[in-house]
């Protein structure tokens, strides 16, 4: 099944170097914009039971930190580069069509 586009919100809605939390369907997204740019990782830390759009966005190195234990995790793999966590979160495809915000939801691995 080839996952929907969904438009979760507008570009001004989610201001540059933040993350902020969408839920679709079953899926718990942190939507997170560096500049212009933005990435969709899966929001729930693969550790424990923590949001990650709470952490701290990484401008430079593209990271997001669990803000609970401190584990980074990459914006465009999902996978954490500090422990404790050791397993990926999934990835989404993000796209921006005008002021629009739109994600495929369909998690790529994670
Ligand atoms: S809950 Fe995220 S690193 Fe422990």
């Amino acid at each position: 099944m080839s996952g929907a586009e969904v438009r979760l919100c507008s570009v001004g809605d989610v201001e540059p170097n933040s993350a902020t939390r969408f839920v679709v369907d079953r899926h718990k997204i942190a939507l997170v914009r560096v500049g212009d740019d933005f990435y969709a990782i899966g929001d729930t830390c693969s550790h424990a039971d923590y949001s990650l759009s709470e952490g701290e966005v990484d401008p430079d190195a593209l990271q997001i930190e669990c803000w609970k234990h401190g584990s980074c995790f990459s914006l465009k793999t999902g996978e954490p580069d500090t422990l404790p966590a050791t397993r990926p979160v999934p990835t989404y495809d993000v796209r921006v069509e005008g002021d629009d915000v739109l994600v495929k939801v369909e998690a790529n691995g994670g």
